[in-house]
């Protein structure tokens, strides 16, 4: 699919609750599960999630990724995007944000679980630099898919940016 073009000013900033709405419709766009309000209102709760969106020059969510921090590791949970303007580097720039942001929390590096079909998300990942370190057979039921592990190190990505 060709990029969006045009528009290469997105910002990333925290979320908070009156970016509920925005969140609800973009897991509705984005997921066959979407997470629900009270879900969300749990996560922007919690110090150690972060809930980071990317808005356009009117300043409409146009994106967000949801992880949270384990001990040294950041869990990259939900990432998603508005349908209509994908591969415009929205995701990549909520990826970005999130490197920054788990590398000042000290965090060694980031996690993720992506469904083997998920060719987008593993273009993604792979152009960030996260690697494969693993396959869970069959982790997905709708569809049926496995799950592919993968990790970027923070040292790394620090490194690679230097
Ligand atoms: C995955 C997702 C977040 C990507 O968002 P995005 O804003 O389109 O991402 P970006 O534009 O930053 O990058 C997408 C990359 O995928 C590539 N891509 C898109 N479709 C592709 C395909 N079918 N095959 C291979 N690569 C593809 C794009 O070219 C781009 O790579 P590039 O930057 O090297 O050109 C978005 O597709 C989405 O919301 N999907 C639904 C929810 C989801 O699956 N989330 C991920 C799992 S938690």
């Amino acid at each position: 699919m060709p990029p969006v073009e045009g528009r290469l000013s997105w910002k990333a900033r925290s979320a908070d609750l009156g970016d509920l709405d925005a969140l609800l419709s973009l897991e509705v766009e984005g997921f066959g599960r979407p997470w629900t309000a009270a879900m969300y209102r749990e996560e922007l709760a919690r110090e150690s999630s972060w809930v980071e969106v990317v808005v356009d020059e009117q300043g409409e969510v146009v994106g967000f990724v949801c992880a949270w921090q384990i001990l040294d590791a950041c869990h990259l949970l939900r990432i998603a995007t508005r349908k209509a303007l994908r591969n415009g580097g929205i995701a990549q720039t909520l990826v970005r944000r999130l490197i920054d942001l788990a590398s000042r929390r000290g965090c060694s590096h980031i996690e993720l679980e992506v469904a083997s079909q998920n060719a987008s998300a593993l273009a993604l990942y792979e152009r960030l630099g996260f690697v494969a370190v693993g396959r869970r057979p069959r982790y997905y039921s709708q569809p049926v898919d496995d799950a592919i592990l993968m990790n970027l190190s923070l040292a790394r990505a620090a490194a690679e940016d230097t």
